[in-house]
């Protein structure tokens, strides 16, 4: 059974490779897209991996994977801008009515962090294969670390911005394979990152961490009573001993079911990324606040 805090393993035993990821719904089966970092450390500092692809698994009950491939590789962009010293980071993907498209954004940048960009791809199927339509900065602004925000009438990217010191909300297009000019920021000068986003009753609550790298440091949530302005940090929903790392993880997304609010964490291992961690934590919810305690069993052996 997988744990929290460890590498999780697929229907085969193979060790998961989907970090910085999401957890979609779509049709009743669910898809868990990441970074597949399988590959050895490199690069001056041996803080990376080469560029290997994003992964994406389904499971029918949260709990058994079955990998679907690589759904994003080199091969990807017809245009050859991704090779294998690119950084593709923390896959987002939500599906666009409209289009009937599943639209991928990541950040995308060189191996020097200097690009801060984003890679826009889509795919008529959730287990794809996507194809890159665009590598851009949103609004020509800086990019790192993201989420995608979808409701029922627009969907945002929320990203790290201006040297990481400012969150940016940026509205997409239509089609959601660009950004429309309109945006707001959050956090000015406060340097938050790993965003994360849900909504319960009538508050948008953000779980976000400090910009430490590789390296854990205390997340903290933060709150508004409107999705595009107003977020204010309260406090680390943390408990315990391992508070002041977020239990030596980093939010990379908040997965909703059945009106539960989950808290997926990566544990990197930075001198072997490969073999990084994950959780999912059950938030609770009690009015205005929110904890996030340690559970050692995925989703506090909650889902059936
Ligand atoms: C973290 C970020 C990760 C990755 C890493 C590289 O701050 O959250 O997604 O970019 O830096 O050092």
């Amino acid at each position: 059974m997988n744990q929290n805090g460890h590498i999780w393993f697929d229907d085969l035993e193979r060790p998961i490779q989907a970090h910085g990821g999401m957890i979609l719904e779509s049709q009743g089966r669910y898809y868990w897209y990441g970074e597949n970092k399988d590959a050895s450390n490199f690069g001056h500092n041996q803080r990376q991996v080469p560029f290997v692809g994003i992964s994406c698994y389904s499971s029918s009950d949260l709990k058994v994977w079955h990998y679907e491939g690589l759904v994003l590789n080199e091969n990807s962009d017809l245009e050859g801008r991704i090779n294998r010293t690119s950084v593709v980071e923390r896959p987002k993907v939500v599906f666009n009515r409209q289009t009937q498209m599943f639209v991928m954004w990541c950040h995308f940048d060189d191996a020097a962090y200097h690009f801060a960009g984003c890679c826009v791809a889509i795919a008529d199927c959730p287990t794809g294969p996507f194809k890159v339509v665009d590598i851009l900065r949103p609004n020509g602004k800086e990019s790192r670390d993201m989420t995608l925000f979808q409701n029922e009438k627009k969907a945002y990217l929320i990203h790290s911005s201006d040297m990481n010191k400012t969150i940016y909300f940026s509205e997409l297009t239509e089609d959601y394979l660009n950004t429309t000019g309109f945006m707001t920021k959050a956090f000015v000068d406060q340097e938050r990152e790993a965003p994360t986003i849900f909504q319960h009753d009538d508050w948008f609550f953000m779980i976000t961490s400090g910009c430490t790298g590789w390296h854990p440091n205390p997340a903290l949530f933060s709150r508004s009573h409107f999705l595009l302005s107003g977020q204010k940090l309260i406090d680390n929903p943390c408990q315990g001993v391992g508070r002041k790392t977020t239990y030596d993880g980093q939010p990379t997304y908040v997965l909703e079911v059945d009106q539960h609010s989950y808290l997926m964490l990566d544990h990197w291992h930075p001198d072997d990324l490969r073999s990084s961690g994950y959780s999912i934590l059950p938030i609770e919810t009690n009015g205005r606040d929110l904890r996030i305690p340690w559970v050692e069993i995925p989703f506090g052996g909650q889902v059936n």
